[in-house]
């Protein structure tokens, strides 16, 4: 059983994927994939030797040895010439360490990210869409009481706003996903009474801003 965080990545699979996960830790997204056919291959890498011991562990008992590559080390490092990898998934890990794994030279190579970042979605569109992608699409969910966000990207140069790049193309028109940044910025709002002037005021228009939004929505 993988959990409904996991289980909301495998759709933005397609068949012309050739998958690395980074980070797999315990690989059980990679044995999801291959055991519905989502794909028939996949390189699953760890930079942590624990974590990866724990993936290979439940390749084996799944007899998927053949099918999911196991390997240990940081990011795309793992990648030889003759790997045809144009997809890479990255979940569980904050945007800084994500930034870190795409600052290689060979991001050329890819085609397609598929991430869950655990924060700052903002630096995450703006920096990758810097790099040479464009935002596919995204999707706000919740799992646990927990709040997620998949953002896909591919190979390509869009423009976008800077109330595209902090709330996402998609999401600014997501009615769930409004509600949520209000509740945030409202509570921020409420709770601080003493809050300088100037970050009230910066509160309030963004308060407008998202309502605005939210209108349009409904
Ligand atoms: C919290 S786990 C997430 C596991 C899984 N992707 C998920 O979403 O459930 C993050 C994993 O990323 C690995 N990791 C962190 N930095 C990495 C890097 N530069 N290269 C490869 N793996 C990395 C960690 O060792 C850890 O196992």
């Amino acid at each position: 059983m993988i959990s409904k965080r996991l289980k909301t990545l495998v759709k933005y699979v397609d068949e012309i994927d050739n998958i690395m996960d980074i980070g797999c830790d315990h690989a059980l997204l990679d044995i999801y994939l291959i055991k519905n056919k989502y794909t028939d291959k996949i390189i699953a890498s760890d930079i942590h030797e624990n974590a990866l011991n724990a993936g290979i562990e439940n390749i084996k008992r799944n007899n998927l040895e053949s099918k999911i590559d196991a390997r240990l080390g940081d990011g795309l490092d793992v990648l030889s010439d003759d790997d045809t990898i144009n997809t890479l998934l990255i979940s569980g890990m904050g945007t800084s360490t994500i930034l870190k794994i795409l600052d290689n030279d060979k991001i050329e190579r890819i085609y397609k990210l598929i991430i869950q970042s655990n924060n700052d979605h903002d630096i995450l569109r703006k920096k990758v869409t810097d790099l040479g992608f464009y935002i596919d699409s995204e999707e706000y969910f919740q799992d646990n009481n927990k709040n997620y966000i998949n953002i896909v990207f591919k190979k390509g140069n869009r423009s976008y706003t800077k109330t595209e790049l902090k709330y996402g193309p998609f999401l600014i028109n997501n009615k769930e996903y409004l509600e949520f940044e209000l509740s945030k910025i409202y509570k921020i709002y409420n709770l601080i009474p003493k809050l300088k002037l100037r970050y009230r005021l910066e509160l309030r228009l963004e308060i407008i801003k998202l309502n605005k939004y939210l209108k349009k929505c409904s």
